[in-house]
């Protein structure tokens, strides 16, 4: 039996294993920040396999070292744990037994897939050359994330290369998201307040018409992506929020907006924000109002590194059969995975989890998202195999 098919059938034997933590932590969301039952849960799962140093660098993280009996490099790998302030509307027999609360976008998934592969490596410690580290990291969905505190731990020192996954439900089973350089966007929030003066609605000349002027605020927004950036650049400004007023006959005396730019390139980045004050400032002093404009830059893009990226490709065809490879765009949703990826090269990859056939296909953040459970022995698939090619002994 080659190497490749006895990592394949270990896997294929600890399926229902990762398959019931799965639906143990889907049963157990807890949102960002506050994943302290979750983390226990890790540490005291990867604990009980052996052979791995387990601690807690920041916050609710967890994480385990497997140092292997020979010199070599170190692979990092990574799962999120948080869920979402999300009542489940699922109907099987494991849903949210938190009211409120719901793993709605598969971390649940990616965490169990990660406790699979460390069990597996776990119990081949004298075939590592060099070390696999493994991150259970806290708060992926609420920035500042957890990711950015795990890196100022120190988790990173000494990490050769970093790779993590994403579940996804738009990308149906039997497909591997490949995707080399930019693949996620820095996702970035903006908080406008336009003031007016409020007044009468049958005398308007007497106020400043607040809901007049920040309409025109967002109209004249739209021209950033539109006019005044580079169309090969990618760009979203989306505003989604508009909040102004009590009544029909009040003209109030100011409006609230709040909103998220998106985008990959640094200098791209850096000038919305000035592009945007130039708007707001312009348009409200044209119409005799002010402004107060806050602008937070949040997680910096996911940029994939070359070599490993051809690596995790190279997992794809070699476990799972070229067929498998999906050479998706990339998309322009945030990630804290990239803050790994300031500290060494690393790949973040999407499994796809969706199932047409079997009514699996609500995207992520939905009251009834769920993910194909085959898909979990592909994730642990690829992150084994991504360790026979890094860090073990080619026997
Ligand atoms: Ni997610």
């Amino acid at each position: 039996m080659t190497q490749i098919t006895a990592l394949n059938k270990a896997v294929e034997e600890i399926r229902q294993q990762v398959i019931e933590w799965r639906r143990y932590l889907h049963q157990h969301p807890e949102l960002s920040f506050q994943e302290e039952k979750t983390a226990q849960f890790v540490y005291d799962t990867l604990l009980s396999f052996g052979n791995l140093e387990v601690t807690r660098p920041a916050g609710n993280s967890v994480m385990a070292r497997l140092i292997g009996p020979k010199p070599g490099k170190v692979l990092a790998m990574r799962a999120d744990m948080d869920g979402l302030a999300i009542t489940e509307e699922n109907t099987f027999d494991f849903i949210s037994k938190n009211p409120g609360v719901m793993h709605a976008c598969g971390h649940d998934g990616h965490t169990s897939m990660l406790l699979g592969t460390a069990k597996i490596l776990s119990g081949m410690k004298d075939k590592i050359r060099g070390e696999v580290r493994f991150f259970f990291q806290h708060a992926e969905e609420i920035y500042p994330g957890g990711a950015e505190e795990m890196v100022q731990a120190g988790v990173m020192d000494g990490v050769d290369l970093v790779i993590g996954t994403h579940l996804w439900s738009t990308m149906e089973y039997g497909t591997v998201g490949i995707c080399p350089g930019p693949m996620m966007a820095a996702p970035d929030t903006f908080w406008i307040t336009v003031f007016g003066k409020g007044g009468h609605a049958a005398l308007p000349h007497q106020t400043i018409d607040s809901i007049a002027v920040a309409a025109q605020v967002v109209t004249n927004l739209q021209h950033i992506v539109s006019r005044n950036t580079d169309p090969l650049d990618n760009l979203v400004l989306s505003v989604t929020k508009f909040t102004g007023g009590t009544t029909h006959n009040v003209i109030p005396g100011s409006v609230e907006i709040c909103g998220t730019v998106r985008s990959f390139d640094k200098n791209v980045r850096e000038t919305v924000p000035k592009l945007m004050e130039r708007v707001i400032k312009g348009i409200t002093e044209a119409h005799g109002a002010t402004y107060e404009f806050r602008y937070e830059f949040g997680y910096r893009p996911v940029i994939n590194d070359a070599e490993v990226t051809q690596l995790m490709e190279d997992v794809v065809v070699e476990a799972l059969g070229a067929e498998w490879v999906d050479r998706m765009r990339p998309n322009m949703g945030g990630e804290d995975f990239s803050a790994f990826q300031q500290k060494a090269p690393g790949c973040f990859f999407f499994v796809g989890a969706g199932n047409q056939a079997k009514g699996i296909a609500y995207p992520h953040h939905h009251p009834r998202f769920t993910i194909d459970e085959d898909a979990l022995e592909v994730g642990v698939k690829m992150f084994v195999h991504a360790a026979r090619k890094v860090v073990m002994d080619n026997a």
